[in-house]
């Protein structure tokens, strides 16, 4: 679709299981990422969030064909980016960056800034002429002083680091950022600054943003739509306010109730998840959440769950099965349950 500037389709990613040291034998596969399908629209920001482990920065680089997928597909400006040429890659590395979790680790220390913000155009070939104007330039954007060009990395806070990752990002002027757990090591007061800075670059330059967290409060403010994934597959996607007012999955759920209300009569009993992640290498049969899941049937053990818009069987059934108000896709076999119960 013409709105839609990234298309992920049944994208899969396994890597190999290795024993041994001197002779490696695989003993199985990692599913770290399982059949994920979902489209960014252009300008929006879509929120990426499951528990640690479950795939996202995999899904990340596979997004930004710094991984290849075992299957599957993503589409950039309807081109899967897996069949781009060399040179058509390079020109894909301009319009889609990244803004990685650790502004500690993801710095080269050796390096001024001035050279960390415009190795970009050092890396695509850009004229030098000018450079360190538009160095400061980027700086100023993102609120550091564009005479600091020449300190290092370790003379910055966190914060500060952090925006000189977004201006290294924002150099070659992209369309698509994914934000791999971007505010995830600092502090909470700085997390929101670091937000803001987002949300007004994003307006300014009308950029598009996957933005991946590990906590659905985080993601709240800044997202047009959230989804949610488990064990390497999205098990509920939909509008900020789908997700956050009328979730129907328990996982979803899980994770809402644990996530502060600022309403105290709005609060339920919290949902309290049990047991560890299972293995990625040999997830749950059926539904992958049904170990961890309270309202788990037989069925669950059996049947996969498709991630699909389950129609209300309630009072707001309209003529002809078609159904009212804001129904999502979400992958559980009693999704729509909730969504009758809550309308009746
Ligand atoms: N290069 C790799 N080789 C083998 N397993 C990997 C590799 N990268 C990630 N994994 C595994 O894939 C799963 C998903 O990891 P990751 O995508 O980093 O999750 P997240 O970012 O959600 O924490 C984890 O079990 C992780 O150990
Ligand atoms: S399909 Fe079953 S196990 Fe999975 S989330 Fe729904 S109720 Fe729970
Ligand atoms: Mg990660």
């Amino acid at each position: 679709m013409a709105d839609e500037i990234l298309q992920v389709e049944n994208l899969v990613k396994h890597f190999p299981l290795t024993q041994g040291v001197v002779l490696k034998r695989q003993v199985g596969q990692v599913k770290a990422v399982d059949g994920v399908s979902f489209a960014l629209r252009k300008g929006e920001t879509l929120g990426l969030v499951g528990e640690s482990g479950c795939g996202k920065s995999t899904l990340a680089k596979l997004l930004m064909a710094l991984e290849r997928p075992t299957s599957g597909a993503v589409r950039f400006e309807d081109r899967d980016v897996f069949a781009l040429s060399k040179a058509e890659l390079r020109r894909l590395r301009r319009r889609v960056q990244m803004v990685l979790q650790d502004p500690y680790t993801s710095l080269n220390p050796r390096m001024t800034v001035g050279d960390i913000v415009g190795e970009p155009f050092a890396i695509h070939g850009d004229p030098e002429g000018g450079r360190r104007r538009r160095v400061q330039e980027l700086l100023e954007i993102v609120g550091l002083d564009p005479d600091h060009v020449n300190r290092y990395p370790h003379q910055f806070s966190g914060g500060q680091r952090q925006r000189i990752g977004i201006a290294r990002a924002l150099a070659l002027r992209p369309d698509v950022i994914i934000c791999d757990e971007p505010v995830s090591a600092l502090d909470v007061s700085v997390q929101a600054q670091v937000m803001n800075l987002l949300a007004e670059l994003q307006k300014e330059f009308g950029l598009s943003y996957v933005f991946i967290a590990h906590d659905l409060a985080v993601v709240r403010h800044i997202s047009d739509r959230v989804a949610v994934m488990y064990l390497g597959k999205i098990v509920e996607i939909g509008d900020e306010e789908q997700i956050y007012d009328h979730p129907t999955h328990p996982y979803t759920q899980a994770l809402l109730s644990a996530v502060p209300v600022p309403d105290p009569t709005r609060r339920g009993t919290p949902i309290v998840l049990e047991g560890d992640v299972p293995s990625p290498t040999n997830p749950p049969s059926g539904c992958r959440f049904r170990t961890r899941c309270w309202k788990a049937q037989d069925v669950c053990a059996t049947e996969e769950p498709l991630l699909e818009i389950r129609a209300a069987r309630g009072p707001e059934e309209a003529p002809g099965g078609a159904t009212t108000g804001s129904l999502h896709p979400s992958a559980c076999h009693f999704a729509d349950e909730k969504i009758s119960r809550e309308r009746s």
